[in-house]
């Protein structure tokens, strides 16, 4: 045995002997306050649960990216000037997590760890690497620093230590043993008077996946995640919220307008939704109860459309059968895309007249204003459709903001009409071809090819060294 450690690396010798030491050290003074490190590799958890493991692996399934933005060039003009506009996929399987944020242009291609442009912060919703560092070195420190400064360390994808406490009895014996693993989200349910600890199970069920699919923003300095529910969670609260504090997270390239990017806020409209109200949870259609092969009722981590699962899902509540509810639900997609495309139609207008107003030589005061309304139109659109699902979990309330925002869109054009006239411009504003992607980015002056061309490089340099360094670490399972 003292042969085979001695002939290991000295690092592992020195590990083993590191845990033999700190185990007999547990087992004779058992200290409940410092709490057990974060796994973050999630094979570690296969032999225990496999049920829960090989079903949380087939999200990788769910592989296809489509492109939003080649779907409706209309939002490269409404998101000049920001990442968005280069790139934006709408959401897959949670196993495509990592990779998807390290391909995406929006996150750049850095060559050193302090090259931007973005934020630590942006790896906050992909991995349990995040739950293992801020329980490790504190929140401040997580946060602190460029994007590039995680790739070493982020390296496994969305898993079981960002829903569960892994290093639970409870974990082990297989209950769920939820748990909120990012602190800004358990401050931000005590904000809305619901603290994790004392939430009822279904409660903390829609609260595990509200840690990330939520409205959030970098605050201060160090660009930490919070959400803007002080207010409270609606449209206007957190509409009101940004404005007092006087937040934007970039200023729009043509209409020069400060802007605000809604993120994925499935949690917020959803407790608006019927099904919210009544306390159906994201988990009752997205993660229901199935049997293995031997007969046992395992909670499903395939999650995915809840129609792939109607006998568990809907069906578990509803009478009706699966191709009614789901041209329900299609027409009520129908009916939020069809108003959706009226807002982004006007939107695309306002910001090319805003931005013809500014050459004319309009001032500030003259333009503050018009600029309220685009930013104020553009933030409901937003909320509405950055909320995936949203014809599903609340048709009503994603209509109801889709009308505030074509109001406030049109009261921006009828202000701009007045204004450019003053400018002597009494003429439409032409719009440039947007007809597709690539001629709405050519419109707004992007060089996709060398945006391209920098990020092919940074994936076949940059990363392969960042999982190279995460394995001599330790911090990969192979
Ligand atoms: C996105 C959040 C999320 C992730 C990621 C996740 N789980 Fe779960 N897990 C849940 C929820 C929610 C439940 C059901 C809770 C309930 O019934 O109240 C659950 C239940 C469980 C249970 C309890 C038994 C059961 O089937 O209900 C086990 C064990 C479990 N998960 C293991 C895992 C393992 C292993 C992983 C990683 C491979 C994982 N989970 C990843 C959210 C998650
Ligand atoms: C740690 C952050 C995080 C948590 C917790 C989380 N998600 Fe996600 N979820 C994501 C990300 C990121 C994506 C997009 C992944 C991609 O496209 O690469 C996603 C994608 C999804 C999708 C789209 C799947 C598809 O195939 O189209 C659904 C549905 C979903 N999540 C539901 C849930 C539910 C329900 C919960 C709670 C049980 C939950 N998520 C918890 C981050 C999270
Ligand atoms: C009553 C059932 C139900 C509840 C509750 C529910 N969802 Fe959904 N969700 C669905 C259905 C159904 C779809 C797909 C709609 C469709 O087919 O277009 C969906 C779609 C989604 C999507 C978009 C997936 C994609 O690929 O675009 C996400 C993300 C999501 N849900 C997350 C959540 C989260 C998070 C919660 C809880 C806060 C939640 N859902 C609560 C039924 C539900
Ligand atoms: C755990 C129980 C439960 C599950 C699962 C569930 N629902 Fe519901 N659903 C409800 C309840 C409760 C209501 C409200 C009924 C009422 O107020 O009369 C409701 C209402 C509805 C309504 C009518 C209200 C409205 O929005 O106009 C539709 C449509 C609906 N559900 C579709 C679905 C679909 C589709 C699924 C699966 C993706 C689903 N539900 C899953 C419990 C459930």
């Amino acid at each position: 045995m003292a042969r085979i450690i001695l002939s290991a690396p000295r690092s592992l010798g020195l590990m083993l002997l590191l845990l033999f030491i700190s185990s007999v050290y547990a087992q004779q003074t058992p200290s409940p306050a410092k709490a057990a490190a974060i796994e973050a590799r999630n094979e570690t958890f296969a032999p225990q649960h496999p049920d829960q493991y090989l079903s949380w692996q087939a999200t990788s399934e769910q592989s296809a990216r489509e492109d939003a933005l080649a779907d409706d060039p209309r939002l490269v003009i409404l998101w000049a000037g920001y990442p968005f506009s280069r790139d934006y996929n709408k959401p897959r399987g949670h196993a495509w997590a990592l990779t998807d944020v390290r391909e995406t242009l929006r996150t750049g291609a850095p060559k050193t760890a302090e090259d931007g442009p973005l934020p630590m912060a942006c790896w906050s919703c992909k991995s349990p690497d995040v739950a293992r560092l801020i329980q490790k070195e504190g929140e401040e420190a997580y946060f602190h620093g460029k994007w590039a400064r995680g790739g070493p360390l982020i390296v496994n994808t969305l898993g079981c230590a960002d829903c569960h406490n892994t290093a639970s009895d409870d974990f082990a014996k297989g209950k769920p043993a939820l748990t909120l693993s990012r602190p800004y989200a358990q401050r931000a349910m005590e904000t809305i008077g619901n603290p994790f600890e004392k939430a009822s199970r279904f409660d903390q069920q829609a609260m595990v996946c509200g840690q990330c699919h939520v409205e959030y923003y970098f605050d201060g300095k160090n660009k930490a995640v919070k959400f803007p529910w002080d207010e409270g969670m609606k449209v206007e609260n957190m509409e009101k919220y940004y404005d007092a504090i006087a937040f934007s997270d970039w200023t729009n390239a043509l209409s020069k307008t400060p802007m605000l990017k809604a993120q994925h806020p499935e949690y917020e409209t959803w407790s608006a939704g019927i099904h919210g109200k009544n306390n159906v949870t994201c988990i009752d259609c997205h993660m229901p109860k199935v049997q293995n092969a031997a007969g046992k009722l395992y909670t499903s981590h395939k999650i995915g459309n809840p129609f792939d699962n109607f006998a568990q899902t809907c069906a578990g509540c509803h009478t009706q059968d699966k191709a009614f509810l789901q041209k329900v639900v299609a027409e009520r997609k129908q009916a939020i895309h069809d108003l959706k495309i009226k807002v982004e139609d006007q939107l695309v207008h306002a910001h090319f007249e805003a931005k013809a107003a500014w050459d004319a030589g309009a001032t500030e005061a003259e333009m503050q204003p018009v600029l309220e309304n685009i930013r104020h139109a553009q933030w409901r659109w937003d909320l509405a459709i950055a909320s995936h699902g949203i014809h599903m979990h609340a048709p009503e309330e994603g209509l109801r903001m889709l009308g505030s925002a074509l109001d406030k869109a049109a009261e921006s054009r009828t202000r701009l009409i007045r204004l450019l006239a003053t400018k002597d411009i009494t003429d439409e504003i032409p719009l440039p071809d947007i007809s597709t992607k690539e001629k709405a980015q050519r419109a707004i002056g992007l060089d996709m090819q060398q945006i391209n061309a920098e990020k092919q490089d940074f994936l076949k340099t940059v990363v392969p060294q960042w999982d190279e360094q995460a394995r001599h670490n330790g911090l990969l399972s192979q």
